[in-house]
Parts: structure tokens; sequence; C-alpha cells
């Protein structure tokens, strides 16, 4: 059995790049029978930045009934709240006296969030990155499924852990981070040569699952494309069409190549106008679960009690082997 580990932040809503670039993912992953998987919403990384607390709690609610809603399974997979497995924490400070801080100051996103919240560049946001290994190392982790923006984090959180093990001796499994399909990055609809990112101050660039119907199909038919009129995929000179024939190729199961031809002497209206519709229809199942489990919070709240039970009875174990390891006296 390989143990497959990832999460994702709860804040704000989740983006249709969420959903290509990561959580889809997962569900490839859950269905291959030699997989364990574990999934968790990183809520502790969360508060690195500001949240407010009823729309926070709603936000966490609101993510973990989409993880349901968009086919993982709770029997199958692990699926749980970081903050409820204390483990997290402790792992954490304990990775921390093995961590440099030179290493931290020269991680990209710091640097990238530091500038962006200058007046709260608080120590959780520069220590992001080791709870973050400690969430992976927890599980002897095999494979951390991430896109390319992660992979600055699960490089250090090998050299983290191979630290440790080279002054204890084996504590940590060397987990690999595996980049998610290739081209399943998702560009904003206004500025497709940016990643669609939810804290994007324009809304029509940003598509959310949970987005009606009417809405989606607004947004891409007032996507941002190029002057020309040809249907091609070059992200380098056409990235606004190139990204529409990446979302319909993963909406629509066809491959780009199929698409081009389809697209031939169509214009830009048809393609904004069927990547729409395409996104309309995948997302469809899913929503109709999710109102039917948001309002079901006493099941979410069973799934996730389980959940954070599986993963603590793994964790507890790690976290006394590299107790043990360091010397700490037990009771
Ligand atoms: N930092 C990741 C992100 O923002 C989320 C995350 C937290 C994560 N802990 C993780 C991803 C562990 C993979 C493994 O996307």
């Amino acid at each position: 059995m390989k143990t497959i580990y990832s999460a994702i932040q709860p804040s704000g809503i989740m983006t249709l790049g969420n959903y290509i670039g990561a959580v889809d993912n997962w569900h490839r992953m859950q269905a291959d029978a030699n997989n364990s998987c574990i999934f968790a919403l990183a809520d502790l990384h969360t508060i690195t930045v500001r949240q407010e607390p009823a729309q926070f709690r709603k936000n966490a609610m609101s993510f973990y009934a989409l993880l349901l809603a968009l086919g993982l399974d709770p029997k199958k997979s692990i699926i749980y709240f970081q903050s409820h497995v204390m483990e997290h924490a402790y792992l954490s400070w304990l990775l921390n006296c093995y961590t440099m801080v030179g290493e931290m100051n020269r991680m990209t996103q710091f640097k990238d969030k530091s500038q962006k919240h200058q007046d709260n560049i608080n120590m959780g946001l520069m220590d992001y990155p080791v709870l973050m290994a400690a969430d992976i190392l927890l599980y002897d982790t095999d494979e951390v499924p991430v896109g390319i923006d992660q992979m600055q984090h699960i490089e250090i959180c090998r050299d983290i852990a191979m630290r440790v093990n080279s002054i204890y001796g084996d504590v940590f499994r060397i987990p690999k981070g595996v980049l998610t399909k290739v081209g399943a990055k998702v560009m904003s609809l206004q500025d497709p040569t940016a990643k669609m990112s939810k804290s994007d101050p324009n809304p029509k660039a940003v598509i959310s699952v949970l987005d009606e119907d009417s809405v989606i199909l607004k947004k891409f038919k007032s996507a941002v494309t190029d002057s020309e009129t040809v249907i091609r995929f070059d992200p380098e000179n056409k990235p606004g069409v190139s990204n529409l024939l990446t979302i319909l190729s993963v909406a629509s199961g066809k491959s780009i190549e199929t698409l081009e031809k389809e697209f031939e002497g169509l214009m830009y209206g048809h393609l904004k106008v069927r990547t729409g519709e395409a996104v309309i229809e995948m997302l469809k199942p899913m929503k109709e679960e999710y109102k039917r489990l948001i309002n079901d919070e006493a099941y979410l709240l069973s799934c996730a009690k389980d959940g954070a039970e599986r993963a603590a009875a793994i964790a507890e174990k790690t976290l006394r082997r590299f107790k043990d390891a360091i010397g700490y006296v037990s009771l």
C-alpha cells in the first residue's frame, strides 16, 4: 500500500483551479486500490492570514462538505481537519528545532506573502513550511500530490526529514512530491498569464465551484482572449484561448488536439460558451450533493470526527517514535 497525503486550506472559496488542479486528482488517487489516502483541511495554516471567526468557521464546513460532494469518500479515505489532530502542532514545534531560520527566509511563498501582508508578517507565516512538513511526516507519507507552487515546501520537508534521520536513524519516511497533471493549471479568466487565485480582487477572473450556472456562463463569456481569431493551443502567445482549451479538455474529457480540430473555423465566442457549458455540466452533480450535505452538519461532523480519530491513531505513533529518538522521558 502507498500512503498519499495532501491538504487544502479552507480559506475563501474553492475555485475551479483548486478543483481541477488538486481535488480532482485526489479523486483519481482514491480510486486506486493500492493507495491509502489521507486528505486534510489545513485550517491551522489558514490563520497565518487573519480570518473573521464566523466566516472562517463557515468556510471550513463548506470546504469539508465540498470534499465529500466532489466524491472523496470518508470511509475509503481519511478526510479530516488538521486542527482536530493535536500532533500536527506538536510535531511542528519539534521540527522547528531542526529547521534553520535561513531556510525559511528563502521560501518563495514566504517572500510573496510577506510582500502581500506587510502589516502581518507573523511567525506562523514564516513557519508555514514546517507545519506542512509535520502534516506530511506524521503519516509516513509516500507521495504528496501538489501543484508546482508547493514543490519547494515538499523539498524542504524532505530536507528536514533527512536531517532528523541523519541524527537519529530511521525516524521518518522520506516523502516524494508528485506534480499534479501537466496542463492542469487553471489561469485567471481576466489575466490568463496569472494563476486563477481565490484572492483575486476581480470576481470575473475566478470561478467558484459553487457559482450559479448563469454566473459561470457570464464569466466565461467575458474571458479575456487575444486579437487573433484562430483557436489553437499556444500558452505562450495565446494564454487566454489556451486556458479555455485546458479547462474544456478537463471538463469534457476530450484531448486538446481533438478540441482544436472541432473548433476549426469557429469563433472565440463559441469556445467561451462551450467551455462555460461544459464546466456547468461537470459541476452539476457535485452542486446537488453539496446542497444536501451542507444542511446536514451532524453528518459532516460525524465524518470529521471519525477522520480525526483515524488520523490521530497514526499520528500518535509517529510522534512517539520521534520523541523516543530525541530522548524524551515517557510515562
Ligand atoms: N500549503 C498547501 C497549499 O496551500 C496546503 C497544505 C498544507 C498541504 N499542508 C499540506 C499540501 C500537506 C500537501 C501536504 O496548497
